[in-house]
């Protein structure tokens, strides 16, 4: 196991994690064949961990074994009533071969907000941490090398007890597995089409919408699918006042002719890790941040008098994606392209990748 300290905010000691080696764990030659053209969360390690709770004993049972599948009770919660959760988080290998990962602390906060939400319990962060870092001890050679490339991350939890009355269950379970992830746009950033959904909603009012859970990703695959027969991308949501939300996976940021950038802000929305740290980047820079509502009508108005100069959406997967159009059901709204949000893109990837001074604090190094 990796030696990790007692954690000193928590007074935590480090779980003992019982290490079993994939003896079918791909050779180096299958490993590199699919290192060489990742695509996104279609191969997975030779290892995963997990850890189990239950009310009497807590987090027990911590493990690194082969990758493989779960073996779950037809009666588990999570099959009824869908008590799950998620995060998402990158593992990037810098020039010297090190492999860190950016801002754990927020995801392993997010994925408490999360288990607050959906009554399940929460995951010491130094447990979260200490799980990234067992994958990459036994998984590190999965990490890609090549420009823009990563090891995605992909932490959850769900409700695993048998038991079909509605309540918390009493027996979960934490897993991690890591996928490869090739470069998200091949061939250069391309501005993505946003459908505008107006017949299905993505949260509500004092719903999940903050909550990373899969719930919310179920409410978005059908306007998804609206999306696609529009011709469009993605989906932008609305609330129940017309306020902007933020896309099926991605949140949604203005940039106005003075420099202004515009967030909208809400409970329903998620809080993006990505979006922090570009509007970090950009208060660096100057620029005023605000986290405010933005109704839809701001939006189409600012686009056509020439106030927003630019929007995009922002997430771990894609970092940043201009937005070029915005289609509803009577009408197509060209967005006017800026430059601001390729410069934060870069600026931030530099730091991720390890190219550009770390001056926050974002990097965490996994593999040692
Ligand atoms: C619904 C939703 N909004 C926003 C984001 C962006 O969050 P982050 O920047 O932490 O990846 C995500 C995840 O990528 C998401 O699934």
């Amino acid at each position: 196991m990796t030696t990790i300290d007692t954690d000193p905010d928590t007074g935590l000691d480090p779980l003992e994690f019982a290490v079993t080696r994939n003896l079918a764990a791909k050779s180096a030659a299958e490993r590199d064949a699919i290192l060489a053209s990742p695509g996104f969360g279609q191969s997975f390690t030779d290892h995963m961990v997990d850890i189990c709770w239950s009310v009497r004993g807590g987090w027990h049972r911590p493990r690194v074994s082969p990758y493989g599948p779960i073996s779950l009770d037809p009666a588990a919660a999570v099959l009824h009533y869908g008590q799950e959760i998620f995060e998402g988080i990158k593992a990037y290998r810098h020039a010297d071969g090190s492999v860190h990962t950016f801002r754990p602390d927020q995801n392993g906060r997010r994925l408490q907000r999360s288990a607050r939400r959906l009554a399940l319990p929460e995951l010491p962060v130094p447990y979260f941490l200490q799980s990234l870092k067992e994958l990459i001890a036994v998984d590190g050679a999965w990490v890609p090398s090549g420009e823009d490339q990563s090891l995605y991350l992909r932490p959850f939890m769900f409700a695993k007890e048998a038991f079909l009355g509605v309540r918390p269950a009493h027996k979960v379970a934490y897993y991690l597995i890591a996928s490869p992830a090739g470069a998200y746009f091949k061939g250069g950033v391309q501005p993505v089409s946003i459908w505008l959904s107006e017949d299905y909603s993505r949260a509500g009012k004092g719903g999940t919408g903050a909550a990373k859970t899969g719930g919310n990703y179920a409410a978005s695959l059908l306007p998804q699918s609206e999306a696609y027969e529009n011709e469009c991308d993605q989906v932008v949501f609305l609330d129940q006042d017309r306020n902007v939300e933020e896309l099926g996976g991605m949140n949604v940021v203005f940039v106005y002719k003075d420099g202004t950038i515009v967030t909208p802000q809400s409970d329903s929305i998620l809080e993006g890790i990505t979006r922090d740290s570009l509007l970090q980047l950009a208060r660096d820079r100057g620029h005023h941040v605000e986290g405010r509502n933005v109704s839809l009508t701001e939006w189409r108005e600012g686009v056509a008098s020439g106030d927003i100069v630019e929007v995009f959406a922002c997430g771990t997967a894609a970092v940043v994606t201009p937005i070029g159009t915005l289609k509803g059901r009577d009408f197509i709204d060209e967005q006017p392209s800026g430059t601001l949000a390729l410069e934060l893109r870069e600026e931030l990837t530099n730091i991720q990748y390890g190219r550009a001074e770390d001056k926050h604090g974002w990097l965490y190094r996994l593999d040692a």
